[in-house]
């Protein structure tokens, strides 16, 4: 079962590993919601009468060689893995010790509206000393995740991983490890609204945008890249055994940082992309937008390997260890990893199952969505459109819709929809199901939605800037509601 993240050397029984395994065990025996990413979860919230409680609160976490300042859940960062099986009823109750009003909210879960965690859409954020008790099904097995929804906050510690089991895996492999990147800024230079502030009042940061061939996937150079809360200078080990197949499941978190993943030494073999089974296909590397997830096998060979998740267009790294030698030496953070410049994997190469896909079996309604950025400013439009009054997009229930995303500027954009899935088309073929697609510059890309779930639902830009700066839209259902974004009671 859980991943064993160990951070810290192999040789020394390190803390970490002792209370993981110890929490694993507790939330087996449990209602099968689990844990077990950090020392501070087994203390501060193990499973109570069938669910989890999420303590949002002002922490202090350690950071490679430094201590920095933040909020978290449960003082873990990432905060705890929430483990259910597909069909099950999650239940999470938030507690808010924050000075600031927050929401939980369950990336790419086909939800109830109610329970999506979308402020002024679907709740109202918890205000400080509050609570919310969150109780949704998890109708869909695959890899997901939960963070606040609220203005920079997930830019913060307020983020962890939600792994759906599938009650008949068709995959077979020993083991799994659960891979969370970041990019973090938090404590370090200043918070993540100061970064905010920088991006919307200073000109690009020309390091960024110039050398960089496919355009520019963010804005800020982040002063440190995470696996699993880890920096590359004290990285997450994840110990193995040669020869042992194993899952990886993993999730950018990350607010401005697209990653280009390999691991030293072994090919991948992609499985799953944003909770959804593909054809498998095998690759070198992979990029991942914000908001989007991987999930590969892999067959271990025997060594130490480099886990690498280049900051796409910037300089620097996310990295992590594979072990399955308790000898072999650990590969520096720099090390070369070829791979990263092998076979890349491609929209066109993912392809929904068979029972996954949507061959537009109802009405089709077709609407162009224009991605634009205002002159002068830091403002970024959806046909041109910023949230204050946004794009709204109706469907009735029932209908498909079309969605030709055009982007044009020069940044990537991983657009997101809140409580459904949808199919990227891909060159003649039916492309993947997904909840989050990367646009990349001046690109067009059709997407599928198959209107199931009505709602008034967030239609947005997961980079956590642009979705701040304009690119918030709404897909609802029937007519528009009153006024305000739905919220009924
Ligand atoms: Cu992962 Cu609207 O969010
Ligand atoms: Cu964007």
């Amino acid at each position: 079962m859980g991943g064993s993240a160990v951070n810290g050397s192999y040789g020394g029984v390190s803390r970490r590993l002792f209370v993981t395994g110890m929490f694993s065990t507790l939330a087996g025996a449990g209602t099968g919601l689990g844990a077990g990413a950090a020392p501070a979860v087994a203390a501060a919230g193990r499973p109570e009468r069938g669910g989890v409680v999420l303590r949002a609160r002002p922490t202090t976490i350690r950071l490679g060689h430094r201590t920095v300042t933040t909020w978290a859940y449960d003082d873990a960062m990432p905060g705890r893995t929430i483990r259910a099986t597909a069909g099950e009823v999650v239940r999470a109750r938030l507690v808010n010790e924050l000075p600031a009003t927050t929401t939980v909210h369950w990336h790419g879960i086909r939800i109830a509206a109610a329970m999506d965690g979308a402020p002024g859409f679907s709740q109202r954020a918890t205000p400080p000393g509050g609570t919310f008790d969150y109780v949704f099904t998890v109708p869909d097995p695959g890899t997901y995740f939960y963070h606040s929804h609220v203005g920079m906050q997930s830019d913060r510690g307020l983020y962890g991983p939600l792994i759906v089991a599938d009650p008949h895996e068709p995959l077979s492999y020993d083991q799994e490890y659960t891979v969370v990147l970041d990019d973090w800024v938090d404590g370090v230079n200043g918070d993540a609204d100061a970064a905010l502030k920088r991006v919307n009042t200073t000109p690009h940061d020309e390091s960024l945008t110039s050398h960089v061939l496919g355009g520019t996937s963010g804005h800020v150079r982040y002063p440190y890249y995470l696996v699993n809360g880890n920096t590359a200078d004290d990285p997450t080990t994840f110990v193995g055994r040669p020869g042992a197949r194993v899952r990886f499941r993993v999730i950018n978190a990350a607010a401005d940082t697209a990653f280009r993943v390999a691991l030293g030494g072994h090919r991948m073999t992609v499985t799953h992309t944003d909770g959804f089974p593909c054809r498998p296909v095998t690759v070198d590397t992979f990029l991942i937008g914000m908001g989007e997830r991987y999930d590969f096998l892999v067959t271990l060979d025997s060594g130490a390997f480099p886990l690498m998740a280049l900051a796409e267009g910037k300089r620097g790294r996310a990295f992590a260890v594979v072990r399955t030698s308790r000898r072999a030496v650990t590969p520096p953070p720099d090390v070369k990893v070829p791979e990263l410049h092998r076979r890349m994997l491609r929209y066109q190469d993912l392809q929904a199952r068979r029972a996954d896909r949507l061959d537009a079996p109802s009405r089709t309604v077709t609407v162009k969505l224009g991605f634009r950025e205002r002159p002068g400013g830091n403002q970024w439009t959806l046909n041109d459109r910023l949230a204050d009054d946004p794009l709204r997009l109706r469907v009735d229930r029932g209908e498909t819709l079309r969605i030709v995303l055009h982007n044009d500027t020069h940044m990537w954009h991983p657009m997101h929809l809140h409580g459904h899935t949808f199919q990227v088309e891909t060159t003649g073929r039916k492309g993947p199901r997904k909840d989050t697609v990367n646009v990349m510059p001046y690109k067009k890309l059709n997407i599928d939605v198959l209107a199931d779930n009505p709602g008034e639902w967030m239609f947005h830009c997961h980079n956590l800037y642009h979705q701040e700066l304009g690119m918030m839209g709404v897909l609802g259902y029937g007519k528009p509601p009153r006024r305000g974004h739905g919220m009924g009671h």
